[in-house]
């Protein structure tokens, strides 16, 4: 530990203050892995609190000569031992695709039994992989669409299910009682068919997305009908459905001009709520749109040109460009900023496109050989005039998984170093581990050496099919890629259960700051609620976040959201923060609850809050007696302008030098960085 503590302590320092080639020789946080076997592969992750996750898999199968394998290669594949049935599976004598992990206990559960015998609408989920999902206003998930799954035999019976109707809730784990994950309905019926219709092979969403409205409804949008036929355009769904929870059914589909204009790169449409109108932003490829779902009406959005993007593909999948928001700040009035990092360069040094697989013709076909970019581009939205903006990572990659720290940060995984997703079962179409992380400041400015920092390597090189999720302590589980696809069938484990986690830099300050429990839980907008430390470090806390628990899957994370709170009185102990005025700003669910200090360091492990607006509410009480004087924090980024003050009038000049002021004032999340530099290397002498 000491050693780590050292490095990252250095690394933090390097990146805030040394030149850069002093900054490469450090590592920035750490990796632990915390399993090899976490139930199933996971290529769908939905975290729940308690530090619980819930995984869903691509079964992992030795594959048939229908799938373009010789006899040969599937020899050589059988005695490899990996392309098995699921070990677990076979160990519980039930076949199933998903099971619940448990981050306290590293155990995990399968769910029991749920891939039904053949049957055309199965009561039971059919296979939920391919789906999209979305976390619910009462924190259950819920998981629409999939793939088929033909004719695999376990237990000398064939399993067959097909779970691109479906819509299926999950519900996690509750004492002894375990998750469970259970169709609950039919997706809408484009076609008003009876259930017997051959017609209905043509019915269902093959990676759409879902997201939770403001009021509490569920948005289905796109996917394909049956599986990717990217040059039939029949077998496209560009439409979305309202989904209700509460009647279990959803409305018939409307029509999005969006995606029917991208097929076939209109798969897991990036979607978020605008904070301002609550209408949806919705991207695919190069093009986007704001739904009304109230009048059902699209109005084009900006697009983003690519032919000025250096041979750049399509940002959303399969050639992602993984999509964040940073954290929404009262500072800038809630302005949600659009991001997409990383993703595929079409164009070979010849300036000629690179080959794509099998010499296909067609630009949007697969092309292993394909070099990872390291652009972001990046569109203010609900903002007049506003351009889509460029900026380059430290490391270029396709198919990383971006997830929202609680300083503010954005930490990068994963990914690619060449080719990109997609591509049949058992066939190679994305190569090269990039294991190191690189975390975003977006509130440094531009071309400061914090606002990008590359920080330790991950154990596990992960691909297609990575999955990465922040925890309720602050670090950062990751999971799955796609061996499945891998070049060699010698080492390359199709049924890789391994977890890593990683902890950022601030995991390992000295004095984090610690929550005591909220009074209060299920809180509705608008609300006070007392956030209460176990010491008095109130007058160090700089800002309060929320953000939402999250699922994620092919490298789009949409229910992950960063809300800044207002901090509106001070106590030793305690903070009275006030939640956001509506659901169109923090969409209904659950949240994690997120004080950070001056430093730049998050409390130890965050609380869990429902916002909703049918909770009962109710304003804390506070004591005034207890009010201490809201203290003033200095922008980090903020220009020096005098010579610094000697260090016993450290505090009070910070108080002086701040013109913008308020608690609330804090504009530059990790900036910290420098801060938690001194704080750290202090801690070790
Ligand atoms: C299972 O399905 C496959 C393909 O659909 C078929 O070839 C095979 O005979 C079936 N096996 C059994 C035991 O029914
Ligand atoms: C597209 O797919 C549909 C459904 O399978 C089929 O009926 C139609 O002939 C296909 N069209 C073309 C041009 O291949
Ligand atoms: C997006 O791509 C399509 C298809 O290549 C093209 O027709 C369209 O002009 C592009 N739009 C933008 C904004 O670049
Ligand atoms: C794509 O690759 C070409 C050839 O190496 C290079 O000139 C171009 O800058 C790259 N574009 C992007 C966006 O990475
Ligand atoms: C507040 O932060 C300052 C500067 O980092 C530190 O010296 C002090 O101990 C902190 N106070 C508490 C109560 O944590």
């Amino acid at each position: 530990m000491p050693s780590l503590l050292r490095s990252s302590a250095l690394a933090v320092l390097a990146a805030a203050v040394l030149p850069a080639a002093l900054a490469q020789e450090t590592v920035v946080g750490s990796w632990t892995t915390v399993t090899k076997n976490c139930g199933v592969v996971p290529v769908h992750a939905l975290y729940s609190p308690g530090d619980k996750i819930f995984f869903t898999e691509r079964l992992h199968l030795l594959g048939t000569l229908n799938d373009g394998f010789s006899a040969a290669e599937l020899t050589a594949r059988a005695a490899t031992g990996f392309y098995n049935q699921n070990p677990n599976a076979v160990k519980e004598k039930f076949l199933t695709d998903s099971a619940e992990f448990d981050l306290n206990t590293n155990q995990f559960k399968l769910t029991e039994n749920l891939m039904p015998l053949a049957e055309p609408i199965g009561k039971n989920q059919g296979y939920a992989f391919c789906s999209g999902h979305a976390q619910m206003a009462d924190g259950r998930y819920l998981s629409v669409g999939g793939d088929a799954f033909w004719g695999v035999p376990f237990n000398g019976a064939n399993r067959t299910s097909d779970g691109r109707r479906d819509i299926r809730v999950m519900t996690p784990s509750a004492g002894a009682a375990p998750a469970t994950f259970v169709k609950v309905a039919d997706i809408n019926n484009v076609d008003n068919l009876g259930p017997d219709d051959p017609r209905r092979a043509l019915w269902g969403r093959w990676y759409p997305s879902v997201l939770t409205l403001p009021n509490e409804d569920v948005m289905i949008i796109g996917g394909q009908r049956a599986f990717f036929v990217p040059d039939n355009v029949t077998w496209d769904n560009p439409t979305y459905e309202i989904y209700h929870p509460k009647t279990q059914v959803s409305d018939t589909p409307v029509r999005v001009k969006v995606l029917a204009d991208n097929y076939p790169v209109n798969m897991y449409p990036v979607v978020y709520v605008l904070p301002k109108s609550g209408n949806l932003w919705t991207y695919a490829n190069n093009a986007s749109a704001i739904l009304n779902v109230q009048t059902k009406t699209e109005t084009p959005s900006v697009g983003l040109d690519l032919s000025k993007e250096d041979g750049l593909l399509g940002r959303s999948f399969p050639f992602a460009g993984t999509n964040f928001l940073p954290m929404l700040t009262l500072k800038d009035d809630y302005k949600m900023t659009s991001w997409f990092c990383g993703g595929v360069n079409g164009t070979a040094a010849n300036g000629l496109p690179t080959p794509r697989a099998y010499n296909a013709p067609q630009w949007w076909a697969n092309c292993p050989d394909c070099a990872p970019t390291a652009r972001c581009n990046y569109l203010e939205l609900e903002t007049e005039g506003a351009a889509w903006m460029r900026e380059e990572m430290p490391i270029a990659r396709s198919q990383p998984t971006a997830v929202n720290l609680p300083d503010g940060t954005i930490g990068i995984f994963s990914g690619s170093g060449k080719g990109h997703q997609g591509g049949v079962y058992g066939l190679p179409v994305s190569t090269v581990d990039v294991k190191e992380v690189v975390i975003f400041n977006p509130f440094a400015p531009k071309n400061h050496p914090s606002r990008w920092v590359t920080a330790a390597a991950a154990p596990t090189g992960r691909h297609y099919h990575n999955i990465a999720l922040l925890r309720e302590d602050g670090t950062v589980v990751t999971g799955g890629g796609d061996a499945q696809n891998g070049v060699n069938p010698n080492t390359d484990d199709p049924a890789d259960m391994t977890l890593d986690v990683y902890s950022p830099p601030y995991k390992f300050a000295t004095n984090i700051p610690e929550l005591a429990p909220l009074a209060v839980k299920d809180v509705t907008y608008g609300q006070l609620i007392v956030v209460p430390f176990t010491t008095d470090v109130a007058q160090n806390i700089t800002r309060v976040g929320i953000i939402r628990y999250a699922s994620v899957t092919h490298t789009v994370n949409l229910d992950q959201r960063h809300i800044e709170l207002e901090i509106v009185k001070y106590a030793a102990n305690k903070l009275l923060v006030r939640l956001p005025a509506k659901p169109e700003i923090a969409t209904p669910g659950n949240w994690m609850v997120w004080p950070v200090d001056s430093r730049g360091v998050p409390v130890k492990r965050s609380a869990l809050i429902n916002i909703r607006a049918s909770n009962p509410g109710g304003d804390a009480v506070w004591t005034e007696a207890e009010t201490i004087p809201t203290p003033v924090f200095r922008d980090p980024f903020a220009p020096v302008v005098a010579e610094p003050p000697a260090p016993a009038a450290s505090q009070a000049a910070d108080a002086k030098n701040s013109a913008s002021g308020a608690a609330s004032g804090w504009s530059a999340a990790a900036a910290a960085a420098a801060g938690l530099a001194v704080a750290v290397a202090g801690g070790i002498a």
